[in-house]
């Protein structure tokens, strides 16, 4: 069987656009591959965070993963500081990449354009990156386009180690996840939906209440011919309300036009099939939250699962390299 490893940053609340783009994907790939998911809270680390944000939105973040149909139990799900081996790792990583490597990485040059404080760390994030991965002998790593070049530093780093101290790792490829729904902001259907702090008006959280998504439904942008058709080209607004609407009840958004002469339906009924989506989410993340035992349990579960094939990795790859035995 094949593995895969993803990782998801704790910043932000979860959005529609994360849980119908790539979350989908993760639930359904742990019934046809051995899946490891993490929450990369080392990674948040590297811009600034106020320690209670950060301790929230990893729980958070972890117990929302669980409430979407991430299944501890069936996969590997924990966070990404519980396993220590990461950071281990990731000294070697940053060993085996060279400066010129890192200096390459258009992540970074766009965050530290965008930020006051540059740690070194946002310097050497594709070195932490290349261990998470490398630590499970992944073979494909699901990701967006925006992290080819962090797979690629992954896989330079994974072939450069193994031709210098023999073979350690398995080299992983990228691949493009199955094409989730492109769900848009909902005042700015040019633009992906983003986080709720960006474009409050714009953006459905899977943990709002349901009164203000039917509003925000209500008062999505359109256009003004009155037509519904599936054109995103042409008609970005009403094509965002059928892929979602689509997402959300397993249909094909060109199909569903048909079923439509109005605007106003077609938003009411994308908003009620929107809540019968995250009514059970919503129920589940609640559960968790008022059971932090619970919580804690399967976390712990799934880092010590994690820990069973990254403590051999992370022994492999220290005695290859030169470090004592212990
Ligand atoms: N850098 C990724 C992002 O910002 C998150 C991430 C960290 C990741 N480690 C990973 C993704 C390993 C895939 C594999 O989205």
């Amino acid at each position: 069987m094949t593995r895969v490893f993803s990782g998801i940053q704790p910043s932000g609340d979860l959005h529609l656009g994360n849980l119908l783009g790539a979350l989908v994907n993760w639930e359904r790939m742990q019934h046809e591959h051995e899946s490891v998911f993490c929450v990369v809270d080392l990674h948040a680390l590297t811009l600034p965070k106020d320690p209670a944000t950060l301790r929230r939105t990893t729980l958070q973040l972890s117990q929302l993963l669980i409430a979407v149909g991430i299944d501890p139990e069936r996969c590997v799900l924990f966070v990404q500081s519980q396993v220590p081996e990461h950071a281990q790792l990731a000294w070697l990583m940053e060993c085996t990449v060279s400066f010129g490597e890192l200096s390459r990485m258009t992540a970074f040059k766009d965050k530290s354009s965008r930020n006051e404080f540059i740690s070194g760390a946002l310097f050497t994030y594709p070195a932490l990156q290349a261990a998470d991965i490398l630590l499970y002998d992944t073979d494909f790593v699901p990701v967006g386009d925006d992290q080819r070049q962090h797979v690629e530093i992954t896989r330079d780093i994974a072939e450069r180690f193994n031709s210098r101290y023999g073979t350690t790792f398995v080299v992983p490829a990228h691949v493009i996840p199955p094409a989730g729904a492109r769900v848009m902001d909902l005042q700015n259907p040019d633009r992906k939906m983003s986080k709720s702090e960006v474009s409050p008006a714009g953006t459905v959280n899977v943990l709002e209440d349901f009164a203000s998504i039917e509003k925000k439904f209500k008062r999505a942008v359109t256009d003004s011919d009155g037509e519904v058709r599936y054109d995103v080209d042409a008609k970005a607004g009403v094509s965002n309300l059928l892929s979602i609407l689509a997402a959300a009840t397993g249909g094909d958004p060109a199909a569903l036009a048909g079923g439509y002469t109005q605007y106003g339906p077609l938003k009411s009924d994308t908003a009620a099939a929107v809540i019968e989506l995250l009514r059970p989410i919503q129920a589940r993340f609640a559960e968790l939250e008022a059971d932090p035992a619970e919580t804690s349990r399967l976390l712990r579960l799934g880092a010590d699962k994690a820990r069973e094939v990254a403590s051999v990795t992370l022994r492999r790859a220290q005695e290859n390299i030169g470090l004592l035995a212990y």
